[in-house]
C-alpha cells in the first residue's frame, strides 16, 4: 500500500483523467449481500455509486441478500443448501428469496441511493421481463439460468438518467419465478448493455491464493485456479460470469473488498486499483 494521501486536491486531480475516460460509459455493480451487514458500509456504498452517477457514468446494481435470505430461512424453520456457492432453491425457499431480495433488499439499496439525490429505481427480473431464465441444473431446483436480458428497458432507465437496482430473480418460459445468482445475472446484464465494466463488491479482497490477493487475472489462469478449487464457494459464479461477460466484449472485471470504505471509488479513480481484475489475455 502507497502512502495515504493527504491533499484533497491532488485526489481531484489524480481522479480527472479516469473521470475524462468513463463519462457517458456503463459500469455494472454486482453488490453482495454479504457485505450488507454494516449500516455505516452501506450508506457509504450508495454515496459512492451516486457519486459515479453525478459525474456522467451510467450505473447499474445487481444484488445480492444471501445473509438476509438465509436468515428469514432460518426464522421460519427453512434449512439453507449450497450447491458449488450456489443456493438450493425449492418453492418455499424461492418465496423468501422474493420477499428478501425484490422486497427489503431492493427497497433499502433504493431509499439509501435516493437519499443522495441518486435517483434509483429497484426492479426485478420479472419487471418487463427482464431476465428470462431457463431450468437447466435440476440440482439447484428452482435456479434459473439467463437466457435473455431486456436491454432495452435498462438502456431507456439510463437514458433518462435513473440508476437502475435489479433483484435477481428472473421468469422461465412457464412464466414460474425462478431464483437467479445475482453474480451468474451480472455477467449478462453487463454483456447486454455493452457494459465497459463490472464491479463485484463482496467481502474479500478479491481472488486469493495462499492467502495473497492476486491483483490482474487472465482467463486461462481463472480456470485454472477453479480446477485446482483454490476459487471455490461463492467465487466460483463470480469468476465464471466474469469470464463470460469479458468474452461478450465487456472490458474488465474487478472483485473489490466492500468491507474497505469506499473500495468503489479507489478502485475507479486511482491509478493503483485495489482488489483482482480479470482481464483478456
Ligand atoms: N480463492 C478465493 N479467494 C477469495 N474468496 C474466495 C475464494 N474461494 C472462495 N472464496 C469465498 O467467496 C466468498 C465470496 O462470495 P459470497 O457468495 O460469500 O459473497 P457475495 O457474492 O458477495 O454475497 P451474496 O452471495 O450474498 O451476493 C468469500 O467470502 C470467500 O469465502
Ligand atoms: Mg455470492
Amino acid at each position: 500500500m502507497t502512502n495515504p494521501i493527504f491533499r484533497k486536491e491532488d485526489v481531484l486531480v489524480e481522479a480527472l483523467p479516469f473521470i475524462q475516460q468513463f463519462e457517458g460509459k456503463t459500469f455494472v455493480i454486482k453488490y453482495g449481500g454479504a457485505i450488507m451487514t454494516d449500516e455505516n458500509l452501506k450508506s457509504m456504498i450508495a454515496q459512492d455509486v451516486t457519486l459515479l452517477r453525478k459525474i456522467g457514468i451510467n450505473i447499474v446494481i445487481v444484488h445480492g441478500g444471501g445473509k438476509e435470505i438465509t436468515s428469514l430461512a432460518e426464522k421460519l424453520n427453512i434449512e439453507s443448501k449450497f450447491v458449488n456457492g450456489q443456493r438450493y432453491t425449492d418453492e418455499s425457499m424461492r418465496d423468501i428469496v422474493q420477499m428478501v431480495l425484490a422486497g427489503l433488499i431492493n427497497k433499502d439499496i433504493v431509499r439509501r441511493i435516493n437519499i443522495h439525490g441518486g435517483r434509483a429505481v429497484g426492479i426485478s427480473g420479472i419487471d418487463a421481463n427482464l431476465i428470462t431464465v431457463n431450468n437447466i441444473n435440476k440440482e439447484l431446483g428452482l435456479v434459473g439460468e439467463v437466457t435473455d436480458v431486456n436491454s432495452s428497458f435498462i438502456k431507456n432507465l439510463l437514458n433518462d438518467g435513473y440508476l437502475p437496482v435489479i433483484a435477481p430473480i428472473g421468469i422461465n418460459s412457464d412464466g414460474v419465478i425462478n431464483n437467479v445468482n445475482a453474480d451468474l445475472a451480472a455477467g449478462p446484464i453487463a454483456a447486454s448493455i455493452n457494459a465497459e465494466k463490472l464491479v463485484y463488491i463482496t467481502d474479500t479482497d478479491g481472488v486469493k491464493v495462499n492467502n495473497e490477493t492476486i491483483s490482474h487475472l487472465t482467463e486461462s489462469e481463472s480456470k485454472k485456479l477453479i480446477e485446482q478449487k483454490i476459487i471455490s464457494g461463492g467465487m466460483i459464479p463470480k469468476v465464471e460470469s466474469a469470464l463470460a461477460a469479458i468474452d461478450a466484449g465487456v472490458q474488465k472485471v474487478h472483485i473489490i473488498n466492500g468491507n474497505v470504505e469506499h473500495a468503489l471509488l479507489l478502485e475507479i479513480f486511482t491509478k493503483e486499483g485495489v482488489g483482482t481484475e480479470i482481464v483478456n489475455e
